[in-house]
């Protein structure tokens, strides 16, 4: 049987055959690695876009309300409760020095926080939680409440709506009951 040739031995490792394999592997795993990593760049970049066009924002209940009109509060003397349950808010119209006024007192007991009752038999607001008393105007007369119920900004807009903003209050025992934007004069039409 005839020698083999010097390098046609099948026996030897084939060398130089299979030198492409790894390059071709390589180029493989680098074009993965650009791919994956050009892709991660343009989710957190489209992320990125979405945050600025759509932020975050924590929507609340607006403070403004819409309180009707004039017309709707005819009986001076009388706690109308119309926004008692949808804006915890009695518009009260009263006569305090010497006017006719409208007010948009807040029903919040300010004893810890709870909501009072409007009792009409007894012309008073009444606490559940803890039996503190106050007067139509919202003074406390009874109870462990420290002071009297706050007020709310009460304007007239252009068409004549009342407008209450329930992010500025007024305190009695601060001498703000008297400041021009606690209250709403009815009579005469202003
Ligand atoms: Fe109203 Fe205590 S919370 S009396």
């Amino acid at each position: 049987m005839p020698a083999a040739a010097p390098g046609t031995d099948s026996h030897e490792p084939r060398a130089t055959s299979q030198e492409p394999a790894p390059t071709r592997r390589s180029f493989l795993r680098c074009s993965v690695l650009a791919w994956t990593g050009f892709g991660t760049a343009l989710i957190a970049m489209s992320h990125m876009a979405l945050r600025f066009l759509f932020p975050r924002v924590l929507y609340e209940a607006p403070e403004n309300f819409d309180a009707l009109r004039k017309a709707n509060y005819p009986e001076l003397g009388k706690v109308y409760e119309d926004f008692k349950s949808s804006q915890g808010v009695w518009l009260v119209r009263l006569q305090e020095n010497g006017q006719d006024r409208l007010v948009a007192v807040a029903a919040v007991c300010t004893h810890l926080g709870c909501t009072p009752d409007w009792l009409a038999a007894e012309q008073k607001f009444k606490c559940p939680c803890h039996g503190s008393g106050f007067q139509h105007d919202g003074t406390n007369v009874e109870g462990p409440a420290p002071r009297p119920l706050e007020r709310y900004r009460i304007s007239l807009a252009p068409g004549g709506s009342i407008i209450v903003d329930k992010s500025k209050r007024y305190r009695k025992e601060l001498g703000q009951w008297n400041d021009r934007e606690s209250y709403l004069l009815m009579s005469p039409e202003t």
